[in-house]
This record gives C-alpha cells, sequence and structure tokens, in this order.
C-alpha cells in the first residue's frame, strides 16, 4: 500500500499550553487532526465552564484560519458541584473532566489527595454522564515510579469502576500490561488513550546508553513486555483503544536540565508516527477506527466529515522546532520514517 486516505483523527489527549506555545502548538495539531481533547493542566488549572469558554476562545482566536475544534475539559477539584457538573454537561464546548492525583506530573499540585473523597463528585459525574478522564498513578512517593499505574489500578480505579458501573472513563496513556489487561477485562464504559512513545519506546531507551531527557514522560517508560502489549492493544481492533498523543511541549533547557521536565512532544508528526507503527505491525486497516473513529464514539461526537491523506514517502522529523527564541525538541528528532501526511 502506498496511500491511505482516513477519516480526519482526533487526538483524545493534548496540551496546548498558554502564551507564546500556544498558537505553534495549535498549528502543529490543526495539520493532522480535526479536533482534540485539550488537557486542564495549565499554571492557573481550567477549574470550571467559564475558565474552559475562555481557554477555548483564546485558542480559536490562534487558530481562526483553520476548523480545528478544541474539545475542552475540567480540571477535577475537589470543589465541584451538582451545578458545574451540570453546567459541563449541557456545555457544547467541555467534554469531560480530568483528574490528577496531586503531585503526579507536570502542573498537578493542585490535583486530589484523597480519591475516596471525590466518591460525590463521580457519583453526580455518572448521573449528568460527564466522563472522567484519569492520570492514573499513585501519588504515594513511597511507590516505586514503575508501579505507580498498577499500584492505582488496584488502589483506586478498579474500585471506582465497580461503585460507578455506569460512568464512563477514560483510563490517560497506558504504559503497562497490567494497566491493558485491565481495561479488556472491564465493562465497556473504560476506554484508554495509547501515546506514540508508549508504543515506540521502553525504558531502556530512556536509560541506556546515556540518559535521554527528551524521552522522559509521565506515566514513565516501562519494560519491553509493557510496550508489546500496548501495541497489541492498540492493533487489535478494540473500541476501548484510541489515539491520545500526550503531546507536551516543553522548552529544551526545561528538558535537558538538573531536573527536566516530563512531556514529550509528538503532535507536528503524529500521524507519521501511528502510520508507521501500524504498518510495521501489518494493520494498517485499523488505524483508521483508531485515529478517527473509536475515540469519536466514546465521547458521542461525529466522525469527522474531513479526510486525510498518508503517502508512503521517506521523511524525516526534523531535529528541533523554533518557537521565536527557543528550541523544542520532538519525539524522534532527526529519525527517519516511511510514511508523511499529504496534501488531499
Ligand atoms: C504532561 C505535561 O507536560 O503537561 N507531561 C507528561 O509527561 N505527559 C502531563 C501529563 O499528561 O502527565
Ligand atoms: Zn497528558
Amino acid at each position: 500500500m502506498n496511500e491511505l486516505i482516513i477519516v480526519k483523527p482526533d487526538d483524545m489527549h493534548l496540551h496546548l499550553r498558554e502564551g507564546a506555545i500556544l498558537k505553534y502548538a495549535c498549528k502543529d495539531t490543526a495539520k493532522q487532526f480535526g479536533r482534540a481533547i485539550v488537557m486542564p493542566n495549565l499554571k492557573v488549572p481550567i477549574t470550571t465552564v467559564n475558565l474552559a469558554e475562555k481557554y477555548y476562545q483564546d485558542i480559536k482566536k490562534v487558530i481562526s484560519n483553520s476548523n480545528f475544534e478544541p474539545l475542552m475539559t475540567l480540571f477535577f477539584s475537589g470543589s465541584l458541584n451538582n451545578d458545574e457538573i451540570k453546567k459541563v454537561s449541557d456545555s457544547k464546548v467541555v467534554h469531560g473532566i480530568k483528574l490528577y492525583p496531586s503531585g503526579v506530573t507536570t502542573n498537578s499540585d493542585n490535583g486530589i489527595d484523597t480519591i475516596e473523597k471525590c466518591f460525590n463528585i463521580f457519583e453526580l459525574m455518572q448521573e449528568h454522564e460527564v466522563p472522567l478522564l484519569i492520570h492514573g498513578e499513585s501519588n504515594d512517593k513511597a511507590v516505586d515510579i514503575f508501579d505507580r499505574e498498577k499500584v492505582f489500578i488496584d488502589k483506586h480505579l478498579s474500585e471506582i469502576n465497580s461503585e460507578f458501573p455506569d460512568l464512563r472513563i477514560v483510563f490517560e496513556h497506558i504504559s503497562t500490561k497490567d494497566a491493558v489487561d485491565f481495561v479488556v477485562g472491564t465493562n465497556n464504559k473504560i476506554c484508554a488513550t495509547i501515546t506514540p512513545q508508549h508504543l515506540l519506546l521502553d525504558r531502556n531507551d530512556l536509560l541506556s546508553d546515556g540518559i535521554k531527557p527528551h524521552h522522559y514522560c509521565l506515566p514513565i517508560l516501562k519494560r519491553s513486555e509493557d510496550r508489546l502489549a500496548i501495541i497489541e492493544a492498540a492493533v487489535s481492533g478494540s473500541q476501548k483503544f484510541f489515539l491520545g498523543t500526550d503531546s507536551a511541549p516543553h522548552f529544551r533547557h526545561q528538558k535537558e536540565s538538573s531536573c527536566g521536565c516530563a512531556g514529550i512532544y509528538s503532535a507536528a508528526y503524529a500521524m507519521e508516527l501511528y502510520t508507521s507503527i501500524f504498518e510495521s505491525e501489518n494493520a494498517l486497516d485499523k488505524l483508521e477506527n483508531f485515529s478517527s473513529k473509536f475515540g469519536a464514539d466514546f465521547y458521542k461526537l461525529p466522525y469527522s466529515k474531513s479526510k486525510i491523506k498518508l503517502i508512503k514517502k521517506e521523511f524525516r522529523i526534523p531535529a528541533k522546532i523554533t518557537i521565536e527564541n527557543e528550541e523544542i525538541i520532538p519525539l524522534f528528532a532527526g529519525e527517519t520514517l516511511s510514511w508523511q501526511l499529504s496534501e488531499i
């Protein structure tokens, strides 16, 4: 196959940031995706529908020449009440609420300390049919960083699912075989997003032959067995698994530092990366559902009426992206892929 035309994909997990970076991040995503679930972990988190509507307008303003549609989310806070959740449910702009255990990742200090205290809010979300998006890692510093996802499943996620069986949940950026097995074994209310880095890399790519700060993200890359289980899930054709890049730009100096930031930038070449992976698994026929349909089904959105074209042509990811006076090093910088996004 030398050419692939598919329904325009949706990125169901994206960080667009604010300030100078916003315009560039939006432009990169809009070339590849028609819509994206926009994460609310700004420096001042997006905790209300009013703030989400303002952020939505900021995004629309910087990308006014495109049909790109940001799908907004709220940052889960303990002060969410029935009125606000009803507002989310009625909103055309906000599509879910993202829960970060406090301190688990970039800009999550205002997250949740005690999950059990949120059960009344989960109840309201279930009632109003508002999806819960979860960064599923334990924030217990005593838990080994490689075990935090598994501990979160065992301590919290299983219980949330059994207490609230009708609550729609996205288990974000799964990174372990445990997470794949858990999602496969639950009812059809739990789905998971899969990033390019968790399909392409394992912890050796991060930590052996020198530390690679540009491969540092959270959840941290795991073992090769985990990566293989995630690949199998992505190409399985199961509607429980769909695309979410978790593209999260940080400037080069913030990552190449004595205390480097977590987050990998993949937005600009995401479909080239996913297509290359699906091709090497002989699963190009599964790419469209994974990229353009299963996520929309979960969020109860219509499929895009636009299409994108990918052609089989060698393509080199640039070594860096320059934004004003700063640099971002994208995922697989300088590497050659066999597929390229093309004009339709
Ligand atoms: C994300 C970020 O930088 O906002 N970082 C990351 O490593 N994935 C936050 C997140 O999704 O964990
Ligand atoms: Zn993220």
